[in-house]
Formats: structure tokens, sequence, C-alpha cells
């Protein structure tokens, strides 16, 4: 295997279901998952980083060589957290072959501990590609934020029987081929509880139920840093957006009036001596 997976990681997060509620965030840079990873279960390479990042509109012009990058960079501050690299839009759905080339190169370059792909019983034969190549894969079902593309709006699912049925599929079929987990977005609360309740591998919700085994939130959004967008399931646990400003509003009143940079950040001449940093 060109790719190291810890045997015992993936189980012992799966036998967190029922142990206690799993806490997963998203990180997309290395100071980011040094902060976070303590706090953590599970930290998500997510391609929401196209918003939250890069300022993009969809995760529509996200590429795998952008997530290698983000990946390398969490997995290499990430000490006990699973890291877990979303593949990008275009880099899986043609085929169970282009699934498997591209997860290899994420698990070969990044030192992740896995990938998540969106969809369900549509992706049930990559999901089965990578599972049998022993990658780590985790589901997400629900809302598919890699298929929403403005003006296209966010839908929640599970509000009409077709619906319910479909997500009811989706999770057998992705349990079926070995997902370790499955993320659970945008559904009604009854049904995201129902399909929780049933399922024997861990459910991540975001903006589905607290039955689910554990909670996910985009870092950006429960910082309260990144809100051109914020559906209901968003709760601000911060402002860093409102701690940013302020900082930066003190540095620009401090060079303004000269009291920045201060002695103490001048290196002195020493005769002969070339100063260290
Ligand atoms: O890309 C992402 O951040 C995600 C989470 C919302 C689960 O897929």
């Amino acid at each position: 295997m060109p790719f190291n997976v810890h045997p015992s990681y993936i189980s012992d997060f799966m036998a967190l279901k029922g142990e206690c509620k799993i806490v997963c965030l998203t990180a997309s840079t290395a100071p980011m998952a040094a902060v976070l990873d303590e706090h953590c279960d599970l930290l998500l390479v997510g391609d929401s980083l196209a918003m939250t990042i890069y300022g993009f509109d969809s995760t529509a012009d996200m590429t795998l060589d952008i997530m290698i990058r983000h990946g390398k960079a969490v997995a290499s501050r990430a000490k006990t957290a699973l890291v877990i690299v979303d593949l990008p839009a275009g880099s899986y759905e043609r085929s169970p072959g282009q699934a498997r080339r591209s997860a290899l190169k994420i698990m070969a370059e990044t030192g992740a501990d896995g990938v998540k792909l969106e969809g369900g019983e549509q992706m049930v034969k990559q999901v089965a590609a990578l599972t049998s190549a022993g990658i780590p894969v985790m589901g997400h079902i629900g809302l598919l934020p890699q298929q929403v593309r403005p003006p296209k709006l966010f839908e929640v699912m599970g509000r009409t029987e077709e619906s319910i049925n479909q997500l009811h599929l989706d999770m057998e079929a992705l349990v079926n081929a070995g997902a370790f987990a499955i993320v659970c977005e945008g559904i009604v609360e009854p049904v995201a509880r129902a399909l929780a309740l049933s399922c024997p591998v861990p459910t991540i919700g975001i903006g589905a139920s607290c039955a689910c085994d554990g909670q996910i939130l985009v870092s950006e959004d429960m910082l309260g840093l990144f809100d051109d967008f914020r559906p209901k399931f968003v709760h601000h646990f911060s402002n860093l957006k409102g701690v940013i400003a302020e900082a930066a509003a003190f540095y620009r009143q401090a060079v303004n009036d000269g009291t920045f940079p201060a002695d103490n950040n001048l290196y002195a001449p020493a005769a002969g001596v070339s100063e260290q940093c």
C-alpha cells in the first residue's frame, strides 16, 4: 500500500458510537489543526474551504491538488484526531477507477486517515472500490453541497416519503459498501433521528439531529469568522471576525501614532556581530 492507515484509528473512532458524542470540525490550515486537534475526535479537510478560505461561491472550482495541499497541512499537526479529506467534485463521480486514483493520491500525499465523498446509492461502487483498496471512507448523505451551484439554494432533505425512503436506501448502501461513518447533512429532525438510531456506524450530524452519534460544523462558521451565508444549523461559539477587526484597528492606530514598532521590536546594532532574530 502506498499509504499508511493505522489499524486501530478507524476502529477506535467507530467504537465511540454509543460511548460518547463524537466531536468533529473542519480544518484547513496547520495552525488551525494544531489548536483544534485536542478538542476533536475528527478533523475534516472539507471542500467548504472553497468558500471559507478562497472566497468562491461554491465548491465547484476545488481541485484535487488544492485539497491535497490543505490535507497535508492539517495532517502534519493533528496528533490524535482522525484526519479525513474531502474528494472534491469532479474527482470521483465518473467511475470507481477515477475515485480510486484520486483517493490513493490523497492518501499517499497527505498522510490523512481517510477520505469523504458525497452521495449514497449512486456512489456505492466508488465507495466499495475505495474500501476494498483499504482506504477508509466517510459517506455523506442528505444535503450534498457539491450539487448546489448558485443560484440553486440549499434544500433540506426528508420532507417527502420519497426523500425519506431514499435517505434510508443511501445509508444502507454506504454501510454495505464499508463506509466507517456517515455525515448526515440538512435532514429534518425525526428522519435524521431514525437514520441515526438504525445506523450501525457512527452518524455525524450537521443540520440534522441531536440523536446523531456526533456533530460537525465548519470551523469558520463555528468561530464566527465566516458569515457570508448563515444556515439555521450554524451557531457562532465565538466572534472571531470581531476579534480580528478589533486587533487590526489597534494595529492601525499603533502604526499611525508611531507606538509600533516599539524599542523592543527593533534590532540594536552590535559592533562586528550579526544579530540573531
Ligand atoms: O466540506 C465540508 O465542510 C463538509 C461539512 C459541511 C460536513 O462536507
